[in-house]
């Protein structure tokens, strides 16, 4: 299963550090939104879109890369991490994916280290995040993926 995850991660690398957790697991492609100006995600068999929550929400480089790019019908799966509070999550790529009639494989979120605006003063919350645990669910989440794909 040939899969591409197109994502945002800045703040410390901690949702890069998920994926690749995950792309471990099989043979994955990870393409950085800020990086690579357009895609063909037709030869995929599956695309993950993975983000940072930055103001309750993803980053809006990803939406827009869901936006573009992701193929009618084409199976999706979502991916982020938080410091303490998701918003909306994952909803923004998720709407999309729905007006493209993708089915959606499943989400995976976990906390992570989060040093933005007053909580630099205290040292950061979800210090220590992703921490082994996270990426071990990580990669099981991505496994199991991976199963009932083959399946189908
Ligand atoms: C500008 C900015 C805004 C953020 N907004 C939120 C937020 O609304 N809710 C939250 O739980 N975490 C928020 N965070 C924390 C990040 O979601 C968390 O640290 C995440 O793991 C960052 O992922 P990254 O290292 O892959 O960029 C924010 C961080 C930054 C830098």
């Amino acid at each position: 299963m040939k899969t591409a995850i197109c994502y945002y991660s800045r703040h410390h690398g901690n949702t890069l550090k998920v994926l690749q957790a995950m792309a471990e697991e099989g043979d994955v492609e990870l393409i950085d939104v800020t990086v690579r100006q357009s895609v063909r995600l037709e030869s995929y068999d599956c695309v993950g879109f993975a983000s940072g929550i930055y103001g309750f929400a993803f980053q809006k480089a990803v939406v827009e890369f869901a936006r573009q790019y992701l193929p009618q019908r084409k199976p999706v799966f979502f991916v982020y991490t938080y410091g303490g509070a998701k918003g909306s999550g994952a909803k923004a790529a998720a709407d999309i994916a729905g007006e493209k009639n993708c089915p959606v494989l499943g989400e995976f979120s976990c906390k992570g280290y989060d040093t933005f605006g007053p909580f630099k003063l205290v040292g950061g919350i979800a210090k220590g995040r992703p921490n082994k645990r996270d990426l071990e669910k990580a990669r099981r989440f991505y496994r199991d993926l991976q199963a009932r794909m083959n399946q189908a």
